[in-house]
């Protein structure tokens, strides 16, 4: 799958600029190579690009890309496309679910959407929604706010959100009467589908960044049976049910995402408590949801499986240094994975380029994932995969 981002076409516009979402399309001093490109983020004229650009023995050299792009046709026949190739999300809308701070993947996604043009509505959990829109009101995530071209993103609404309840006949009495709960309405998935459908009509965009599992700490042998049950439901069900409720709201041609960990397919020790487990259910309801939202709704489903990020969530684990560290170590990219890599890599699936990715398990990840060794193992000094021979 990594390779369909690979693949991705890149649009060379000879001899005309251009802007588009007051993002400033980049040109070479040379009429007959100046090249327009144009992304929704000009992270995309940095490493992201070169990263989509370095497929395999297809790399395409993008020395000072950041600066001036002139970039080999990368169409079939040598000839430079002229009609330009644009992440473009104008008059898209998306319900981005589980953003409660500005560090995690869920608030990265967002700020990609938003790059694109797309219109931005969050869902935050309920206990973290007065600090959330206190501090997103104050102006403490300001600086995380600015998009490329030097706006600030919007959030047109947050609404509070408890994904493990479908509805108020699921919540239990303690759960009704929390104080945290108090003041807030409708915050079960069919009551915020509807909310969002009174407000808005439709959505073109789903996002589930949401994860929670009380006993991730544990491992999966010392895990109780609430413990995993309460994992499945909130990091996996939780997905079920927010397509069950809000694809009757999607455009056609719409798109689903979730964030998916490797801890689904590999066996990452530490990742317990039925979260490995629940990863695994995400993924292969990824599939079955794309088949079924596909046929009756038509709209995409696909998840992301990414790589280690300092997140509120992923710091409650304790262990993610040792995971970032890990990666820089072994991954075939030996560098710090940013959480706007998954954001660029959302925006793309989202939009209409990724038109025909679906059911697809997208890892954004340094290629990690494609490791068999830890080539960083003192058992390994004398193997023919350590990092010295490799490089020599
Ligand atoms: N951080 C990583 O290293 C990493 C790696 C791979 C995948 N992921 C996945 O990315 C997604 C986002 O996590 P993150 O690491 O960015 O952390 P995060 O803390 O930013 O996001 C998790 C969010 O889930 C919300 N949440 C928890 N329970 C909820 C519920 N019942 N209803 C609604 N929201 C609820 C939290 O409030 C929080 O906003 C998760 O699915 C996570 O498993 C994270």
């Amino acid at each position: 799958m990594a390779s369909s981002l690979c693949n991705m076409h890149v649009a060379v516009a000879a001899g005309s600029s251009s802007r588009k979402l007051g993002n400033a399309a980049f040109a070479s001093t040379s009429p007959q190579l100046r090249a327009s490109v144009r992304f929704g983020s000009p992270s995309f004229f940095g490493s992201d690009l070169s990263k989509l650009l370095s497929c395999g023995s297809k790399t395409l050299h993008t020395t000072s890309i950041r600066q001036t792009a002139v970039l080999p046709s990368a169409s079939a026949n040598g000839t430079a496309n002229t009609q330009g190739l644009a992440i473009d999300l104008r008059g898209k809308r998306a319900f981005i679910a589980g953003v409660a701070d500005d560090q995690g993947y869920g608030w990265a996604i967002a700020k990609q959407l938003a790059a694109a043009g797309a219109e931005i509505l969050v869902g935050t959990w309920v206990p973290a929604l007065n600090i959330f829109e206190t501090s997103l009101r104050r102006g403490k995530f300001d600086a995380s706010r600015k998009l490329p071209n030097g706006s600030l993103m919007e959030i047109a609404k947050v609404y509070p959100l408890d994904a493990v309840f479908d509805n108020l006949d699921d919540a239990p009495e303690d759960i009704k009467t929390n104080k945290r709960y108090a003041g807030h309405t409708k915050w079960t998935v069919e009551e915020v589908a509807e909310s969002v459908k009174q407000d808005y009509g439709s959505i073109d965009i789903l996002v589930h960044s949401l994860a929670n599992g009380p006993e991730v700490t544990k491992p999966l042998l010392e895990t109780s049976r609430r413990g995993y049950l309460a994992a499945i439901s909130a990091s996996s069900y939780s997905y079920v049910s927010l397509l069950k409720n809000f694809a009757p709201l999607m455009n056609a041609g719409g798109s689903c995402l979730s964030l998916t960990y490797i801890a689904s397919e590999k066996i990452i020790p530490g990742y317990g408590g039925g979260m490995s487990s629940a990863k695994a259910a995400l993924e292969s309801d990824t599939r079955v949801l794309a088949y079924e939202a596909g046929r009756k709704h038509s709209i995409r489903v696909n998840t992301i499986s990414a790589g280690p990020l300092r997140s509120r969530a992923a710091k409650a684990i304790g262990f993610i240094d040792d995971m970032i560290n890990y990666s820089l170590a072994n991954a075939p990219l030996q560098k710090e994975l940013e959480a706007e890599d998954v954001g660029n890599a959302a925006a793309f699936l989202s939009s209409p380029l990724a038109a025909s990715i679906t059911g697809s398990v997208v890892y954004v990840d340094n290629g990690l994932h494609s490791m068999g060794l830890a080539t960083d193992s003192p058992a390994l000094s004398q193997a023919v995969g350590s990092p010295e021979k490799v490089a020599a």
